[in-house]
């Protein structure tokens, strides 16, 4: 019998779900504005501490998009209109495929082997940008279009039209328990008419991640939907000094490259009103990954790190604008350098790959972004770590003999619940 790979069906998904074609309309009469398409109706209950100011910028704001390879995005006008608002930077990668491992990767600094688009929920000693976040009083939040219920954690949601625009594997602090489990956080786990009240209330937070729908954001529809969202959504609300502060950096990228045999090099732009005049409209070869959006961060409030792949200085170079302002040291790896494969899936280990499996590991104390120490959740059992990480089993081989077809069929939830079985007898 032929079992296709957790790699195959997710590769036969997102071909099935990309013949659907459709015009970019409006969902509402501006970003500002309420919705009824945005299905929940909006909390005003976020509370934000004081703004604390960084090195460089007092609000990092990044927006995703979805499966684009670079020249198809270089290739939209509105993309080389925002180009010559910013930076654009031209050695900007993904870290693995599909979607759902580098969405977790930009907030937990690893994707745990995951080659997937499953429903996973990441143990509660696991750590995310949140902590670091909280460790200093700066706001966050996160916005997802069509998320019907603050802090919802079902797989997806379908509007009453019958489409499902809305979709966990894109929400990337949902997915990890220590966020979602905990009410203050979750309720910062927002939807698109909270982000219209909180503009409009100049509420928004000093970290924030921006999800817009399966259609908006390119994945179920084409690079030029996803230029009309932008044209309808950024555009105006780059004048819109509630979003865009003269303290502001944006980040606008993609999740991955769509063509996997090729590298996963994404279009990745620099905006806000921080990027001085004299840097717009430039470009930066520099070589970064999701990882650096992490240090980053750090490296502007001097945070703390993760003691994942953002202490890893092969992967997370800090943006040069933020690195040439703070003397912080970069290596020297750009576009044209030899760079690491970070096409790669299904073959790196984890907790989160059957395959390959090996329980979550503690952090290993390094250095980010900033000069802050490795954060251990109080809760992390520090036994296991790198020095000592048993060798990979095949979770799959050792208990799917009976079933290949119901692993075919279900693939997503089998794993999971034999993953968190085997990390509750291992870690807790
Ligand atoms: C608003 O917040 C309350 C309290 O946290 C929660 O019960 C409710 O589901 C939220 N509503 C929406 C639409 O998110
Ligand atoms: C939505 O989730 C349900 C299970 O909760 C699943 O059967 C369905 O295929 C999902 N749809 C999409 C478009 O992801
Ligand atoms: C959605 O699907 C339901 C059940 O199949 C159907 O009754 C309803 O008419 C559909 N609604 C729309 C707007 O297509
Ligand atoms: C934003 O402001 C600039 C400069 O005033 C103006 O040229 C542009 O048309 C405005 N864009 C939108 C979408 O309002
Ligand atoms: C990754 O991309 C490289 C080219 O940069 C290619 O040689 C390699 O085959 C790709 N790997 C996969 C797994 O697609
Ligand atoms: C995808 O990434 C590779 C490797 O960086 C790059 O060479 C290629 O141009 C990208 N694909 C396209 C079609 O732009
Ligand atoms: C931006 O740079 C491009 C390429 O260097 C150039 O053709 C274009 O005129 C520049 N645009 C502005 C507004 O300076
Ligand atoms: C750092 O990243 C490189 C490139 O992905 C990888 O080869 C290396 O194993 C990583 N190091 C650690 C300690 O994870
Ligand atoms: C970067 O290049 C400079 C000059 O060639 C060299 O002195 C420095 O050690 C390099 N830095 C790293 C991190 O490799
Ligand atoms: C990490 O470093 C801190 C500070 O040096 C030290 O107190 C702690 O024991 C270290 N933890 C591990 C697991 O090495
Ligand atoms: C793990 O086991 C499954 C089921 O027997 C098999 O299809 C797969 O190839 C195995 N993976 C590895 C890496 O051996
Ligand atoms: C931590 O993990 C080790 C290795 O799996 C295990 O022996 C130990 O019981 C765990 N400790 C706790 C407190 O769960």
């Amino acid at each position: 019998m032929i079992v296709p790979s957790i790699f195959a069906l997710a590769v036969l998904a997102r071909t099935a779900s990309a013949a659907i074609a459709s015009t970019f309309t409006t969902p509402a009469p501006a970003p500002t504005s309420e919705s009824s398409f945005y299905v929940g109706a909006a909390n005003t209950t976020i509370t934000n501490s004081p703004i604390v100011p960084g090195l460089v910028f007092d609000r990092f704001i990044q927006i995703w998009l979805e499966n684009t390879d670079f020249a198809s995005a270089a290739s939209q006008p509105v993309f080389q209109a925002l180009a010559e608002q910013g930076i654009t930077l031209t050695g900007y990668y993904g870290v693995t495929h599909p979607s759902e491992p580098n969405y977790l990767a930009a907030v937990g600094g690893d994707f745990f082997g995951l080659a997937a688009d499953a429903l996973e929920y990441i143990p509660t000693n696991i750590s995310t940008i949140a902590d670091l976040l909280d460790q200093k009083n700066i706001s966050w939040a996160t916005y997802q279009e069509n998320m019907p219920t603050d802090g919802y954690e079902a797989y997806n949601y379908t509007n009453s039209d019958n489409y499902t625009y809305y979709v966990r594997k894109h929400n990337p602090l949902v997915i990890y328990e220590s966020v979602a489990n905990i009410s203050t956080r979750s309720a910062r786990i927002r939807n698109f008419n909270d982000f219209a009240v909180d503009v409009g209330n100049n509420s928004l937070s000093q970290w924030i991640f921006i999800t817009p729908n399966l259609r908006d954001d390119g994945h179920d529809t084409s690079v030029g939907y996803a230029a009309s969202w932008l044209n309808y959504w950024l555009l105006p609300l780059l004048n819109d000094t509630n979003f865009n502060t003269a303290n502001t950096l944006i980040l606008l990228t993609f999740d991955e490259n769509e063509t996997y045999t090729i590298g996963n090099n994404v279009f990745s732009l620099l905006l806000g009103g921080v990027i001085p005049q004299a840097q717009k409209n430039t470009t930066d070869a520099t070589f970064y990954t999701h990882y650096s959006t992490l240090t980053t961060v750090q490296n502007n409030w001097d945070l703390g790190n993760l003691g994942r792949q953002d202490t890893n200085k092969t992967v997370s170079n800090v943006f040069d604008f933020v690195a040439s302002h703070t003397s912080y040291k970069n290596n020297n790896l750009t576009a044209s350098s030899t760079l690491p494969q970070l096409n790669i899936t299904g073959t790196i280990p984890g907790p989160l790959n059957p395959d390959y499996y090996v329980p979550y590991l503690a952090p290993t104390n390094g250095t980010g972004g900033g000069s802050g120490p490795t954060f251990f959740a109080s809760n992390v059992n520090m036994t296991l770590n790198s020095s000592d990480a048993p060798a990979p089993i095949n979770i799959t081989a050792a208990t799917t003999t009976s079933s290949a077809a119901g692993l075919m069929s279900n693939a997503g939830s089998m794993i999971t619940a034999i993953a968190v079985a085997a990390v509750a007898a291992m870690l807790f």
